[in-house]
């Protein structure tokens, strides 16, 4: 791979339009009532983009193309930089963004159904964070307009239609969204062609290299979509010629139910940098990194003083699929089973390799990581109003359930309401279910990023969750936490400040369709 196909590969490089023109203003959203269904001329963007969901194609494996759905966009206002297109990728724009930038973002829907964009990980005002209720049917259009508060960090944006994420994801529409800030900026961390970005997604494809989707039918929903490859920004197992310097690797596990343990394959350790939320407060070195549906990790890899022509691989390292798929459909707890049961499927824990690096050519270089990254984790611990929430995760009647609830549009229970910016602990408790189905879950919270207190287990049957376990880091901000079957996760989550209704869900997206997700309502004044 030359140079040029590196920097197209990472997303760096190219600038603009993908989409053409866009037909706005064709006609109000439903349920016009708290959105604004035209932008607001008050409102001063910094950075306007327009972004469209729609089907195209994309070459993912040779041969014919590939038919998907997918955002395209084009930078309107702003700062080129902002928007990357992802070459050869079904991937939407990559979007770059600066904290404090006031940001209008005018979707529209192409798609045949209707959908809805979420941004994860961001604190939005409520009318802007993409809950189910707000989708806007084919042909419509919705603007957001925000002002982006969050701190540098690796966020992503998808589709949120309720019963319909996990196919429109599945089918192409996720894409990155970076925000950069003053701290992380004065750290120079490496960047342009030193910044290598990697979405990591599994697929099935049929003969005709058609992407297959719940053909293992009620039991890929009930564990999740599993695929048999894993595509990196839309391609299969890339390589890439790098140089003896540092790079930044921002990783995004947008698959829809695959738990990835990544490993280098030569033992070099893995250099975490951030989580979710940004920045870790010191480096962290790790065997592996583990990361769940939604999650991100940047990992700093350092190449200086390796042998030009050396070659490195990322990769999932085997764990025994029973720790995250654990006795499901009362078929005991029989080691991989579930994976054996659907034709086809490479089942969680498989070994899997997600891309060769080779080192191509030296290059001097003077990066040095600092021993401080950031020093925002200062003010994390507050102090939680009232005593824990529990949330118990657990399977009966054939569902996946969050306090034995399921999902409903609107419906709030009284435990699910919180002040604005107030501080709790929630509870996370992985219970075994019906016929001792139990999986790990990966729960993601709207809103603000929270932080992880504590982990307990059930003593005994540990060896083989711990082999997963080891992967996981809880230093820093996150927004998803991966809740192992029969363990209790404490989080520190402190609300957005802004009222309204929002979602906790599990990010398997077949589980959040199928109803593992909750709303909870912000209740007080913005700003209280
Ligand atoms: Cu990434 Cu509510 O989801
Ligand atoms: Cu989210
Ligand atoms: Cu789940």
């Amino acid at each position: 791979m030359k140079r040029r196909d590196v920097m197209r590969w990472m997303g760096i490089g190219t600038l603009a339009s993908a989409a053409g023109r866009l037909p706005f203003g064709s006609g109000a959203p439903v349920l016009a009532q708290s959105r604004p269904s035209a932008a607001r001329p008050s409102f001063v963007p910094d950075v306007e983009l327009a972004l469209r969901a729609g089907p195209g194609e994309a070459r993912i494996l040779p041969g014919a193309a590939t038919q998907v759905w997918r955002f395209t966009g084009e930078l309107l206002k702003g700062p080129p930089e902002t928007l990357h297109v992802v070459p050869d990728s079904y991937l939407g724009p990559t979007l770059r963004l600066r904290k404090g930038q006031k940001v209008r973002i005018r979707f529209s829907n192409a798609l045949p159904e209707s959908t809805i964009v979420h941004w994860h990980g961001l604190d939005m005002p409520e009318a802007m964070d993409g809950h189910p209720r707000l989708v806007i049917g084919p042909g419509k259009e919705f603007i957001y307009e925000f002002e982006v508060v969050n701190r540098a960090g690796t966020y992503w944006y998808h589709p949120h239609p309720h019963e319909r994420t996990a196919t429109q994801v599945y089918r192409g529409m996720a894409g990155l969204l970076l925000i950069a800030d003053e701290e992380e900026r004065a750290l120079s961390l490496p960047s342009g062609a030193e910044e290598i970005v990697c979405v990591l997604q599994d697929r099935r494809f049929d003969a005709r290299n058609q992407l297959t989707y719940l053909a293992g039918g009620m039991m890929d929903q009930m564990r999740g979509f599993l695929g048999d490859r894993v595509l990196v920004n839309g391609q299969e197992r890339p390589s890439l010629a790098l140089a003896t310097r540092a790079y930044r690797l921002r990783l995004l596990n947008g698959s829809n139910a695959r738990i990835y343990k990544l490993v280098w394959s030569d033992g070099t350790a893995m250099t975490m940098i951030g989580s979710d939320g940004g920045l870790l407060q010191r480096p962290l070195q790790r065997t592996a990194v583990t990361l769940a549906p939604g999650q991100r990790a940047e990992v700093l890899l350092d190449l200086t003083g390796r042998a030009v022509g050396a070659s490195l691989e990322l990769r999932s390292a085997p764990y025994p699929a029973a720790t995250v798929d654990a006795a499901a459909m009362g078929m005991g707890r029989g080691r991989g089973m579930m994976g054996g049961m659907v034709q086809g499927a490479v089942p969680n824990g498989a070994p899997l390799s997600i891309f060769t690096i080779r080192v191509a050519r030296r290059e001097a270089s003077t990066f040095r990581l600092p021993s401080r990254l950031s020093t925002f984790d200062a003010s994390w611990e507050k102090t939680p109003i009232g005593p824990p929430r529990r949330v118990t995760l657990s399977f009966q009647s054939g569902q996946w359930l969050l306090n034995g609830r399921t999902f409903d549009m609107m419906d709030v229970a009284p435990e699910e309401t919180v002040a604005a910016g107030s501080t709790q602990i929630w509870e996370l408790v992985n219970l075994p279910g019906m016929m001792g189905m139990q999986m790990a879950h990966p729960i993601h919270l709207h809103g603000p990023q929270f932080r992880v207190l504590s982990r307990q287990h059930t003593a005994g049957a540990d060896a083989d969750a711990a082999i997963v376990r080891e992967g996981i880091a809880d230093e820093g901000w996150t927004d998803t936490v991966l809740v192992m079957p029969g363990e209790t996760v404490r989080i520190l989550v402190t609300f957005t400040r802004h009222p309204g209704l929002y979602l906790y869900h599990c990010h398997i997206l077949e589980h959040e369709d199928m109803g593992m997700m909750r709303n909870f309502r912000v209740t007080g004044a913005a700003g209280a």
